[in-house]
């Protein structure tokens, strides 16, 4: 859980900048080429997947709130949640977490109100577990919102059998003991399951497992958890994630894909995780409102060593799996800070602001440019707990800086990486030396050119010369997400300080003009 916090921006900068130019003046416009002739791996929509688990008010609250409930809903399940997470077209949902998947009877939550045991849910603040939210409901919510189930089976404190019931019971045909049991529950139909995690935190929360001992527990799971859906077959075959690395350590990645070279017919994996927070240390310290800009730049400089953790590991796999088969899956990502004042610690709650947005923005571009290996990635968490896209307070809810900039990032869902080069300057405070702005490029599914642009200088407007390799780009439009401050945040009392604006480009010599005021984000298609 302690992030990737080591490497410096400067790595960043080198890997962005090719070739290598002199560094901008301050207030000249920074030149970015866009080999629009020359689209690159594809960035899958998995990169945009979410993370739910029963923390705090995650699901309780977030998601959940019964069909008794005067807040308006379907069959249990917030209606203005799903509304919201329908138009941020979430690829998939990892549940039900985290270190409560490490513990978690699935058993207990599937049945009658009078089957549904309350339990103590040990990981997070002992609240009581009403397992009132289960199975059936979590496939319910998936199919309101239109997205996937990525569920981790227990392989903390559970067995082989347990995992190997509760496919069944999800999978199975309704004329098997597993099936009519579903049925009997409302879903004769069986469920897909597209990704299955096998363990979480098997180094940590999920067991404290040598990497070895993991290896020997995975490959029983990876063999008897079955899939028996006959619709998911070709491309629709559920992918098995192995647990990974914690941030920089090596000792998982090594281990779990020597076993993957040398597997045998009986067992394989289709993904391996990483998880890394972007943390001031732990515990984190940092306040999610009312800081200040040595806070906002020590953090950007923690999130870009994303970058140096995504190429460490991805090294590693290429020497075991050299046709990159395997995707790297960042699983649990994004900004842990202090919890709010006057909240239960142990719910990890904490406020979204500005600077979360621009965290977001630069991680996923981190993801994209690594699309060849990095093919999946789940921000922690979708509701209420750590960085969150939407906050709700029983019948109120409110959409994070962070949601907006999934909202402005939908063009590039399943686009093809387009190559840019830029030298993105520096931004400095105190000690620490930052690029000034960072960019990526990509074809969407129609062909369309999209470029999004951060400025992560919280003082300074950056001007961009755009330039088009292969097409006249005369214009181009789209949105812009900013605020009056790096922490600035949208509140319930004032849901609209963060929120995207229309954006329009100025035609420039060789292409587009793009004027990026202090620490904003834009995303634009670029018209010929
Ligand atoms: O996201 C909160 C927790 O962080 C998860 O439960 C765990 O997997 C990680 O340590």
């Amino acid at each position: 859980m302690h992030g990737a916090n080591r490497a410096l921006a400067a790595a960043l900068l080198l890997m962005v900048t090719s070739p290598v130019m002199a560094q901008s003046r301050s207030d000249a416009p920074i030149a970015i080429a866009v080999e629009a002739d020359k689209p690159g791996a594809k960035i899958d929509r998995n990169l945009f997947g979410q993370f739910a688990e029963h923390l705090g008010t995650g699901i309780y609250g977030g998601v959940w709130v019964g069909n008794s409930s005067t807040i308006p809903n379907v069959r249990g399940i917030r209606k203005d949640v799903v509304a919201a997470l329908r138009a941020i077209r979430v690829p998939n949902v990892r549940w039900p977490g985290g270190c409560f998947a490490d513990e978690y009877f699935w058993r207990r939550g599937i049945g009658p109100a009078s089957a549904r045991h309350n339990t103590i849910n040990s990981n997070w603040g002992g609240a009581v577990e009403p397992n009132s939210f289960g199975t059936d409901e979590f496939m319910d919510f998936v199919d309101q919102i239109g997205s996937e189930a990525y569920v981790s089976v227990n392989v903390g404190s559970g067995t082989v059998q347990d995992a190997a019931d509760w496919l069944a019971y999800m999978t199975a045909d309704p004329t098997t003991a597993a099936g009519k049991e579903r049925a009997a529950n409302g879903h004769p139909k069986p469920y897909k399951v597209k990704y299955l995690g096998l363990g979480n935190e098997a180094w940590g929360c999920g067991g404290s497992m040598t990497p070895d001992h993991y290896v020997d527990v995975l490959k029983p799971f990876a063999r008897f958890a079955r899939n028996y859906n006959p619709a998911q077959t070709g491309a629709e075959t559920m992918q098995r994630i192995a647990v990974g690395p914690d941030g920089g350590k090596p000792e998982y990645t090594e281990a779990v894909m020597k076993a993957y070279k040398d597997r045998t017919w009986a067992w394989s994996i289709e993904g391996l995780s990483l998880h890394s927070y972007t943390t001031n240390g732990w515990p984190p310290s940092y306040a999610s409102e009312n800081f200040d800009e040595t806070a906002y730049a020590g953090l950007i400089k923690a999130t870009l060593g994303m970058n140096d953790l995504i190429a460490q590991h991805s090294a590693i796999m290429d020497k075991y799996d050299p046709e990159k088969k395997v995707p790297l899956v960042v699983d649990e990502w994004g900004v842990w800070l202090k919890p709010n004042v006057g909240s239960d610690p142990g719910f990890l709650q904490q406020q979204n602001s500005l600077r979360d947005a621009i965290i977001a923005a630069l991680n996923l571009n981190i993801f994209a440019r690594h699309a060849d290996r990095v093919r999946g990635s789940n921000i922690a968490q979708m509701i209420n707990v750590l960085q969150a896209m939407i906050l709700t307070d029983k019948e109120k809810m409110v959409l994070t800086p962070t949601y907006y900039v999934y909202k402005m990032y939908l063009p590039f869902q399943d686009a093809s990486f387009v190559p840019v080069s830029f030298d993105a300057g520096s931004y400095v405070h105190g000690d620490v030396t930052l690029p000034r702005v960072d960019a990526i490029a990509a074809r969407d599914t129609a062909g369309k050119l999209w470029l999004t642009v951060t400025n992560l200088d919280p003082n300074r407007s950056a001007r961009i010369e755009a330039s088009f390799a292969g097409i006249s780009a005369r214009s181009a439009t789209g949105q812009i997400l900013t605020a009056p401050r790096i922490d600035s945040v949208n509140s319930f009392a004032a849901p609209e300080t963060v929120v995207p604006k229309p954006y329009v480009a100025t035609r420039g010599s060789k292409g587009v003009v793009l004027d990026l005021p202090a620490k904003s984000i834009i995303v634009v298609q670029i018209e010929g």
